[in-house]
């Protein structure tokens, strides 16, 4: 079953915070129920984009400039869009994606301390006006995020310090006041089947207008 109508979901929060399990489960529960959807993960989700996400991860790349950092993210998300997420929109299907430009904003610009105004700029050149209809933000306390992460290796970004890591989470928190009508904010200590009702209900309303 196809939606006809586009629709676009991304999914936001700090590292360990369980946005990734909720993408997955709603992408699951949608292609069992018929629809024609996609799950992309940024940075990743086209060949070209996932060679730069090795790039921003590897932890020998610790010289890397924040600017460098900015862009490499921009990169991997217009060939993204560019390859994957304006064609499947434009065939009014689903599209699901673990980060969007909420994660630069967050990251970059609060976490990394770089202008908003800056990150602005660039985003107009690299994903223009594509937006997501709905942003879940799964907001977990540091803490909470830290010990579900305890026995894996970390990346060069979560291995990023404590002030970073708070900054970020409290620039989704602005984010999401600033945006009221596009996020949805869950309190990432709940279980993980509240969390999941409470996204299925929402989307659900989202299909209900979509069809
Ligand atoms: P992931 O672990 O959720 O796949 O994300 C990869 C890492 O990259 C994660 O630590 C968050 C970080 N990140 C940014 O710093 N800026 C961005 O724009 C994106 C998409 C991710």
């Amino acid at each position: 079953m196809a939606t006809f109508k586009p629709l676009f979901i991304s999914f936001e929060g700090i590292d360990g915070s369980g946005k990734s399990t909720q993408c997955k489960m709603l992408y699951h529960d949608l292609l069992d129920r018929g629809y024609s959807v996609h799950l992309f993960r940024e940075p990743g989700g086209t060949r070209i984009s996932e060679k730069i996400r090795d790039i921003l991860l590897d932890n020998e790349n610790m010289e890397m400039s924040a600017i460098t950092e900015m862009l490499l993210y921009f990169a991997s998300r217009n060939q993204l869009i560019t390859e994957k997420l304006t064609p499947a929109l434009k065939r009014g299907e689903i599209v699901l994606l673990d980060r969007f430009v909420d994660s630069t904003i967050a990251y970059q610009g609060y976490g990394r301390n770089l202008s908003l105004e800056s990150i602005q700029k660039v985003a107009d050149v690299a994903i223009g006006e594509v937006r997501p209809d709905l942003t879940i933000l799964v907001d977990t306390p540091l803490e909470t995020a830290e010990d579900r992460m305890d026995d894996r290796e970390l990346d060069r970004l979560e291995a990023e310090n404590e002030d970073f890591k708070q900054q970020t989470r409290n620039g989704y928190l602005q984010l999401a006041r600033k945006e009221p009508q596009r996020f949805l904010v869950l309190d990432g200590r709940e279980s993980i089947e509240v969390l999941k009702r409470t996204i299925t209900e929402r989307v659900n309303q989202l299909l209900e207008t979509a069809s």
